[in-house]
């Protein structure tokens, strides 16, 4: 396994596998890796000839006041990490690598990236799509792989390749959880023991909400206030920053739940805010 904190050599590296005739998969991180991302490490090892991870916290996704300067570390483990599961290279490029005349040139997609989290993080996306743009150029992959944890992201991303005609498929790749069904985060380590034990109420609450959406159907805005009657109660330390049932096209709200949905909803703990989102196909369970 290869490493390169430049540009230059990310090039370079990739330039030497496809000239050998190999396929190349990215998978963007901002590092701290655990079994959610090296799952799309698999993903892309087991489509892709060649594997390069990205390692990067990108300023620009972070607002003041957010958790950038807490946002873990770690960069031997990862590097570990990355190689076990067989990745050929990882960037590792520094800030001024990536932003070396400031960040004044940014990608967004509008529409989407307002709703769910865009409402409490508004410039979030814009930061995503900007360095998601720049790896690919970067990297110049075939495929990119994503998880469906940060669904947002994954549509966001995906509508960004499609409008500006990029030549990568964004492959999406299944939730990774912990045993008790937190889905796994890098966030999850700031979590107190208290809260880290009311923070499965999260994946508790969207099981029973897809269960009731399989029972009866009933109306979204039923399921959402079930939804949050059972957080406030089983995480009181959690405050719930929203909790929605949206179309996983467009993420606009929907009212009913005869169609695939998803449930998606954020809980801010001291020391971490933590997403999680389901998809249900309601017509696709017996009745
Ligand atoms: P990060 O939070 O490090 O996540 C990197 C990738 O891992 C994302 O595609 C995310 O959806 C995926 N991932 C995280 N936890 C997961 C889990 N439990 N199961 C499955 N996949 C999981 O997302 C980012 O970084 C950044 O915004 C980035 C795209 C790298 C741009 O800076």
């Amino acid at each position: 396994m290869k490493t390169a904190q430049t540009i230059a050599e990310v090039r370079k590296i990739v330039a030497g596998a496809r000239a050998g005739g190999d396929t190349v998969g990215l998978v963007p991180t901002m590092g701290a890796l655990h079994e959610g991302h090296l799952s799309l490490i698999d993903a892309a090892r087991s489509a892709c000839d060649f594997v390069a991870v990205s390692i990067f916290v990108n300023p620009t996704q972070f607002a003041p006041g957010e958790d950038l300067a807490t946002y873990p570390g770690g960069i031997e483990a990862d590097l570990s990490a990355c190689e076990a599961r067989g990745a050929d290279l990882v960037f590792v490029p520094d800030v001024e690598t990536m932003y070396p005349r400031g960040a004044v040139t940014s990608v967004s997609v509008s529409g989407l990236s307002e709703t769910l989290c865009g409402r409490s993080r508004p410039t979030h996306f814009a930061g995503v799509c900007t360095v998601v743009a720049k790896l690919l150029n970067i990297a110049g992959p075939d495929k990119a792989f994503f998880g469906q944890k940060d669904f947002q992201q994954l549509v966001i991303v995906t509508r960004m390749v499609e409008d500006l005609d990029m030549p990568v498929e964004i492959v999406p790749c299944p939730i990774v959880r912990e045993a008790d069904g937190l889905a796994m985060s890098t966030r999850n380590q700031h979590l107190s023991a208290t809260c880290r034990s009311q923070a499965v109420a999260l994946h508790v609450a969207l099981e029973s909400a897809a269960g009731q959406i399989r029972l009866s159907r009933p109306p979204a805005v039923e399921v959402i206030a079930s939804a949050r009657d059972y957080i406030s109660t089983n995480a009181p330390d959690g405050e719930i920053d929203y909790i929605q049932i949206v179309d996983p096209q467009t993420l606009r709200d929907v009212e009913t739940t005869d169609r695939i949905v998803l449930l998606a909803l954020a809980v801010k703990f001291p020391g971490a805010r933590l997403i999680d989102n389901m998809l249900v196909d309601s017509a696709a369970e017996p009745q």
